[in-house]
């Protein structure tokens, strides 16, 4: 199991709810998007904690030195060390080796920063489709993409152009925490008369202008 250290995690019992679903089924594969900071990585991150998750964040480095990485998450996760010392040159192999690993078991593989890996190969959508179809639907893999540059998510895993399209079984554009959620923290050391108001007001413009 992946250990994630996650302080104080708030709310998102919808999302989560969402993400639980999808784990259970067979061929889930779920597009996570929004806006920078709200709260996609520590909502990816909450929900694996406690499963068997290749969790891979995507850079902008280039492809051979993306594949190394993610063969040094395959070696850490498998336990199998003899996989950083190969020099993988196909995204397939890494698949493959993903959906190898205890095939009576369901695994999360998430590619964080998805947009990412587009721009240093821009056939990365049609690998993962090739991927999705002739390994990962079958092999008890759940697939979570997720990234923040909406335009680049719209075009390469939600639109009708991309080889993406068809595949993903759910969809969450990720919102700002619910003024409710956020106060069921705060409340306890804004419970004097007249601070929740204030609270609020101040929590409602960062809403506006979407700070928050
Ligand atoms: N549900 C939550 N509970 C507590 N803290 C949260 C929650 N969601 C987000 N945060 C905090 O907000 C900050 C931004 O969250 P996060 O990195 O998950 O956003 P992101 O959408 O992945 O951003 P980016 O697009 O830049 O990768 C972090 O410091 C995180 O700890
Ligand atoms: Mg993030």
């Amino acid at each position: 199991m992946l250990e994630v250290a996650q302080v104080n995690f708030i709310g998102r019992k919808e999302e989560l709810n969402t993400l639980e679903k999808e784990f259970r089924r067979d061929g889930s594969f779920v597009v996570i998007y929004g806006r920078r900071r709200i709260g996609k990585t520590t909502l990816i991150k909450e929900f694996i904690k406690d499963k068997q998750a290749f969790y891979f964040l995507a850079t902008e480095e280039v492809e051979s030195q993306s594949m190394k990485r993610l063969a040094g998450v395959v070696a850490r996760v498998t336990g199998n060390s003899m996989l950083q010392r190969v020099t993988f040159t196909d995204w397939l192999d890494l698949f493959r080796e993903i959906a190898d690993y205890r095939p009576g078991e369901k695994k999360v593989l998430v590619i964080d920063e998805f947009p990412y890996l587009v721009k240093t190969n821009a056939a990365f959508p049609s690998i993962l489709q090739n991927a999705w179809d002739e390994i990962l639907k079958d092999s008890n893999v759940m697939l979570i993409l997720c990234g923040s540059l909406l335009s680049m998510m719209q075009k390469h895993a939600l639109s009708h152009d991309s080889p993406l399209y068809g595949r993903r079984s759910a969809q969450i554009r990720l919102k700002p925490l619910p003024f409710t959620d956020l106060y069921a923290v705060t409340g306890d050391i804004l419970h004097k008369k007249g601070e929740e108001q204030e609270a609020f007001a101040a929590y409602d413009s960062c809403r506006q202008w979407e700070i928050l």
